[in-house]
């Protein structure tokens, strides 16, 4: 696994920061044929990317994303700025040949992420989306529990994942609340999370239908795009939010099951409080990110009078990822989660192998949620293959 690995990332605030320090993590976790070329940073602010750059450890900055694609020496190009930019920037990085890793969602709508995959597909780049709760060693269990069959038939899967920034009318309106900026609200931003560990658990969604609110319908204008903890001036004008505060939908996969869906940035006192329930016919799993390390396990089997939830705390050798970072019991954290999804990222591209998830899945999900979009918009069931 010799292959330089040299990267140019664009966006430093959150998503490029965690980003940063998943690559520099990398070898002290994974080892030493893990070490990449941090090579240069990209932001439209030079005094900020200049200040980003000196503090995550890149070589080199720059204000134009076009000065890192078009770099020979460059073979990964991240994106972690907001939505809107992701197709441009990842199209022209397909073209130029560079191997590629966006952030989620894909793209605005799901006609744009079919291009980008296919465009990613017919060069033969490795491409990966940036799903980062599918690397939860806690999340992995579950699956290995499902696919083992260890909770049997499918019946359930509840997901709800609930934020509170939102909850003040004197939050500023930022590029989250911008459609045009991010296509959708709740739905694309938290929703796309949830949906793509239903697709990783259960599989693919059948129907859908939902319902959504914005409950604050203008917000105070900001200078800049402004991030989850931007304030807005006293008395500044206020301007239109055209994107759901809050959705809720519920569905069916094609395997029967049945699934419900609740995202919002309104629920108070909850930070980022994703979590769901799996429940089939021998037994049940329950997550709660804020509680990242344990999974919550129902043998089903067992007699009633020793059933109920186990606590596992997946930090263990024969848990995912686990053996790489400290004795049992040492808890890892939502850095980590980047760590571990660009391990894969890179891994694959130096073993030649396709990355996952790669951007199928950010169209999967674009894909569910455009129906869920389409079936409030015309209060009926949808077809998700039909989206
Ligand atoms: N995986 C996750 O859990 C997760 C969490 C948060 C955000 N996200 C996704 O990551 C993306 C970025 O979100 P964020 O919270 O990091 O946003 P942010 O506002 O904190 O940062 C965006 C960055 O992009 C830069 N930028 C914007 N337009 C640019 C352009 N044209 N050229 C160069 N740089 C540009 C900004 O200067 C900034 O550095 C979004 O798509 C969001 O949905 C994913």
């Amino acid at each position: 696994m010799s292959k330089e690995i040299n990267i140019g990332i664009i966006g430093y605030k959150f998503m490029g920061k965690a980003h940063s320090s998943a690559f520099t993590q990398l070898p002290i976790y994974f080892g030493e044929d893990m070490k990449v070329n941090k090579k240069i940073i990209c932001g439209r602010n030079e005094d900020k990317v200049k200040r980003a750059a000196s503090q995550f450890g890149w070589e080199e900055y720059a204000t134009d994303y076009r000065e890192l694609i078009k770099r020979d020496d460059i073979n990964v190009i991240d994106v972690t700025t907001p939505s809107n930019y992701h197709k441009q920037i990842v199209m022209e990085a397909i073209d130029a040949g560079k191997n590629v890793f966006c952030e989620k969602p894909l793209a605005l709508n799901v006609q744009d992420a079919r291009e980008m995959h296919e465009a990613a597909a017919k060069k033969g780049i490795k491409h990966q989306i940036g799903f980062n709760y599918r690397f939860v060693p806690a999340i992995r269990l579950a699956k290995q529990l499902i696919d083992e069959g260890r909770l049997g038939k499918v019946y359930h899967f509840r997901a709800r994942y609930l934020q509170d920034w939102a909850t003040s009318p004197d939050f500023p309106l930022t590029w989250r609340f911008d459609k045009k900026v991010c296509g959708s609200g709740s739905s694309g931003d938290l929703g796309a999370h949830v949906i793509d560990l239903a697709h990783f658990l259960v599989g693919d969604l059948k129907v859908v239908t939902g319902i959504n609110e914005t409950f604050i319908k203008q917000r105070p204008i900001i200078e800049g795009e402004g991030g989850l903890s931007a304030k807005a001036e006293k008395g500044a004008p206020l301007g239109e939010v055209l994107i759901d505060d809050a959705t809720i939908f519920c569905g069916q996969f094609e395997c029967g099951a049945l699934a419900s869906f609740e995202m919002t940035r309104y629920a108070a006192g909850n930070k980022n409080g994703m979590g769901f329930e799996i429940n089939g016919d021998k037994g049940s799993v329950k997550f709660f990110f804020e509680r990242m390390n344990e999974l919550m396990y129902c043998d089903y089997t067992q007699d009633g009078l020793t059933q109920g939830f186990t606590r596992i705390q997946t930090t263990d050798y024969m848990h995912s990822y686990a053996k790489y970072y400290y004795p049992a019991g040492h808890v890892i954290g939502y850095a980590d989660t980047f760590t571990c999804e660009m391990y894969e990222f890179i891994k694959a591209i130096k073993e030649n192998d396709q990355a996952a998830p790669g951007f199928e899945a950010g169209v999967k999900a674009a894909q569910v949620i455009d129906a869920v979009d389409l079936s409030i918009a015309n209060r009926a069931w949808v077809n998700v293959a039909e989206v």
